[in-house]
């Protein structure tokens, strides 16, 4: 019997976890927790996300802050906001939506803000506390960081014995996540666009990750048998049958074969797309407890 990971599921139960923990810290020190995200132009999508991070900050009982500023804002202008909110106190995570509009430099304003404060987990600090198995004081990229979370509650934190293949080597997905499951004992590959005979090696897999942005590249007779299996492919394909122009998302993964292969494997949508905005909100309370100099909750 195939288990189908419930991402909304699971991302609730973190988001519950983050609003005990904010209501405990605000209890025990006095201290809100405070999120900060900035948000540049009006590109639709980017405002989408940022609408629903403000609102989830809010549920969690956060302090949150929006600034929008217009797509013709300099690149002095924002450092210099992401300046005041490095040296607010009350804000203990920043976010920068991304992509900037061109001609922003996004890296130079991405390592500009606080590492204890980037709960996107993108400085090159928290990268680098990251690789060197430092996961006490670095915060990690939300989206490699819910994946995880779903690998602990199938195997349990320590993955020793275990071969775990990802496919993508990006800094925003493939290789922080090959990190964490490196941390947590996993034997590790990591696949790309040069990688030879990628089947044979994804065949390898206890645990197999695919975030490549390619629809259904994963096929059944890539996956052993008794697998785990992440999609964290997210892809917009036409779907006539659903009328005309008509587009449905699907993972790097194809569902259906995969599923009678894999015994735990997430769908798309649904499975690790729900636990970005939820990391987010974790990485957020744990800022502000080490802050506040209090043990941050696990999850
Ligand atoms: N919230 C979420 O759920 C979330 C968050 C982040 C990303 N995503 C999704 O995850 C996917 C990957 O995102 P990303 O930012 O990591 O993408 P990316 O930066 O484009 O990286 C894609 C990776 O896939 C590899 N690749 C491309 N074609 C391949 C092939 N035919 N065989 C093997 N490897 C191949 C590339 O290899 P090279 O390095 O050799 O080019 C690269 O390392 C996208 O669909 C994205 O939308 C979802």
């Amino acid at each position: 019997m195939t288990t189908v990971i419930d991402g909304k599921n699971v991302a609730a139960s973190v988001i519950q976890t983050v609003k005990s923990a904010t209501a405990a810290l605000e209890k025990s020190s006095g201290v809100t927790t405070g999120l900060a995200v900035v948000i540049v132009g009006d590109d639709p999508a980017s405002h989408a996300y940022v609408g629903s991070k403000s609102r989830m900050a809010k549920e969690c009982g956060f302090k949150s802050v929006q600034h929008t500023l217009p797509a013709e804002t300099k690149q002095e202008e924002l450092a210099a906001l992401v300046a005041t909110l490095n040296a607010d106190p009350s804000i203990h995570g920043i976010l920068v939506q991304l992509p900037l509009p061109k001609p922003l430099d996004s890296e130079a304003i991405i390592q500009s803000i606080l590492p204890e404060k980037d709960v996107d987990g993108l400085s090159v600090v928290n990268a680098g506390k990251l690789a060197t198995g430092d996961l006490k004081t670095g915060l990690v990229s939300c989206t490699p960081a819910g994946a995880m979370v779903f690998v602990r509650r199938t195997h349990g934190e320590d993955l020793s014995g275990l071969n775990a293949v990802v496919i993508g080597r990006s800094n925003l997905f493939g290789k922080p996540m090959a990190q964490l499951l490196l941390n947590a004992n996993a034997t590790v590959t990591i696949a790309h666009s040069r990688t030879k005979n990628l089947a044979e090696v994804c065949r390898n897999a206890d645990i197999l990750v695919a975030a490549v942005g390619r629809p259904e590249m994963v096929r059944a007779d890539w996956v052993k048998s008794g697998a785990t299996v992440i999609d964290v492919g997210i892809n917009r394909v036409p779907a006539p049958e659903r009328g005309e122009g008509k587009t449905r998302l699907v993972g790097d993964v194809a569902f259906e074969e995969v599923s009678a292969v894999a015994s735990t494997i997430t769908p798309v949508p649904g499975g690790v797309g729900p636990m970005t905005i939820a990391m987010l909100m974790a990485n957020t309370v744990i800022a502000a407890h080490r802050t506040a100099g209090q043990t941050p909750p696990q999850f």
